[in-house]
């Protein structure tokens, strides 16, 4: 895939990083992440998950208060984002963050209990590169939390024209097929907020 689309993407999200807290829209993302945790179930004991697309950290930071024994790593394209996460990280070293694509994760197979993707899949001009890589780093058993804005559109992803080259809106149906492909199984949907769609699957 070509280099300009992810410097356009990361130029964007360097850009955001310093405000992306206080701004509006953020109001919007952590609502739904508070919603997103009541669907949350990890293992009794100490689970390891993964943040793809984790922006300022702010989902991993809920998910280490509530499961105090949880080991995460968040993983972003924009270096700033990262920045921002690390500076208000209040879990060291329970909690980390680095520097990566979604769509070649730098991690082994079978790695994490948990795969969140909040907000960011959209953004994913491989969609089905990125899912193969979740799959992959996916143990047995595990499950990856899709959260996104969905679209009634059947025949192909929708469209929109903003953010560099687009974002990609995908029905319930093209998720559940998303994730056929890659071996995840489809468990549920849920509408967190509006046009804000959960679906969890799980690996087998
Ligand atoms: C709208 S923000 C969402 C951040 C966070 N998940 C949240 O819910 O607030 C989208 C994030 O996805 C990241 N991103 C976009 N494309 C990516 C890619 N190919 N690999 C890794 N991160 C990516 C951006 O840098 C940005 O931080």
């Amino acid at each position: 895939m070509d280099n300009d689309f992810f410097s356009n993407k990361k130029f964007l999200f360097d850009l955001w990083a310093s405000s992306y807290d206080w701004l509006f829209p953020s109001v919007f993302y952590q609502a739904v992440q508070k919603r997103l945790l009541e669907y949350v179930d990890l293992p009794e004991r100490s689970s390891n998950v993964l943040d793809i697309g984790c922006g300022t950290g702010r989902l991993l930071e809920r998910l280490a208060t509530q499961f105090p024994e949880l080991r995460g790593t968040g993983l972003d394209l924009s270096t700033n984002m990262l920045r921002m996460a690390r500076l208000s990280n209040r879990h060291h070293p329970r909690l980390i963050f680095i520097e990566g694509k979604a769509e070649s994760l730098p991690f082994a197979n079978g790695q994490f209990d948990a795969v969140f993707s909040t907000i960011s899949f959209l953004h994913y001009l491989e969609p089905q590169q990125v899912i193969s890589e979740i799959a992959r780093v996916l143990s047995p058993g595990g499950r990856f939390y899709l959260v996104d804005i969905t679209s009634n559109k059947e025949v192909e992803p929708q469209l929109l024209p903003i953010s560099p080259r687009g974002i990609r809106l995908y029905s319930p149906n093209q998720r559940q097929l998303l994730g056929s492909s890659a071996g995840l199984l489809c468990l549920s949907h849920h509408y967190l907020l509006g046009f804000v769609l959960l679906t969890i699957f799980a690996k087998p």
